[in-house]
């Protein structure tokens, strides 16, 4: 479903992502994870049209979106959620998650084909996705009043508003506590048997290797090592990665 073919970015001499391949299959949970710094933010900021990649490919469902806009790339069914969550902070949760639908329905969304959904048909949809992320006891709350586990829900509704295919989460889970993050790893599963396909960049290891059927390492920018959560956890490479995490970054 996602192709990612040697694809790089640099920022001066820094090499934050190099000739990385991915290939995420329909329906899969895949999972990535590295040290901080290891370049997987960059890699979604490219992946998401916030970034321009220095070199390689991108596919979706078979179609270069490399060098779209992230507006063309969220119509195209990839939505995102930032490790750092901003909202318009005058908005309620309800218009949150409205604001972001409209993003979907601008410009030739789901008004080609299917027909104009109605204002009620709309207004249900947005219900739907509050009470999937457990928000609809909240929906008239400021955005800005919400406590950060709820933040955290949220920002997963908004993308969730845009209909997307492929979901890419940065570090979903940073900052809750066991038990919101034990909802979220439920929430997850629940999405995906929905057939959403989620990649996931997370730091809490146990979550992604509980939850996800494939994951990347990154390390310095480069993928290390692939394969199911056993295959990663005792490989050699890896461990050295994660024991090393203090040693200085080197400059390519
Ligand atoms: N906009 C930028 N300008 C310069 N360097 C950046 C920029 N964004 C990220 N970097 C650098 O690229 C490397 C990878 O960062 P990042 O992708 O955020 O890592 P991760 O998400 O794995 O912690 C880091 O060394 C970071 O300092
Ligand atoms: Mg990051």
């Amino acid at each position: 479903m996602l192709e990612v073919v040697g694809l790089s970015k640099a920022f001066g001499g820094l090499v934050a992502v190099g000739g990385v391949d991915l290939s995420v299959p329909q329906g899969a949970l895949f999972g990535i994870i590295g040290p901080n710094g290891s370049g997987k933010t960059t890699l979604f900021n490219m992946l998401t049209g916030f970034l321009e990649p220095s070199s390689g490919e991108i596919r979706f469902e078979g179609l270069n979106v490399r060098g779209l806009s992230p507006e063309h790339i969220v119509r195209a069914g990839i939505a995102r959620t930032f490790q750092v969550v901003r909202f318009h902070k005058e908005s309620t949760v309800r218009e949150t998650v409205w604001a972001a639908q409209s993003l979907h329905l601008g410009l030739g969304g789901l008004f080609r084909g299917i027909g104009s959904p109605s204002q009620k048909d709309l207004a249900g949809e947005v219900d739907r996705i509050l009470e999937k992320t457990w928000l609809k006891p909240h929906a008239d709350r400021l955005a800005r009043e919400l406590p950060f586990g709820l933040v955290r829900q949220l920002e997963i509704a908004r993308a969730l508003a845009t209909r997307p295919k492929i979901l890419l989460m940065d570090e979903p889970a940073s900052g809750m506590n066991p038990s919101e993050t034990h909802q979220l790893t439920e929430d997850l599963r629940r999405l995906r048997e929905d057939g959403l396909t989620v990649v996931l960049i997370e730091h809490d290891i146990e979550m992604v290797m509980g939850l996800c059927d494939r994951i990347a390492v990154l390390n310095f920018g480069r993928k290390i090592a692939e394969g199911t959560a056993d295959q990663v956890k005792n490989d050699p490479d890896v461990i050295a990665a994660y024991l090393g995490t203090k040693k200085k970054r080197a400059h390519a």
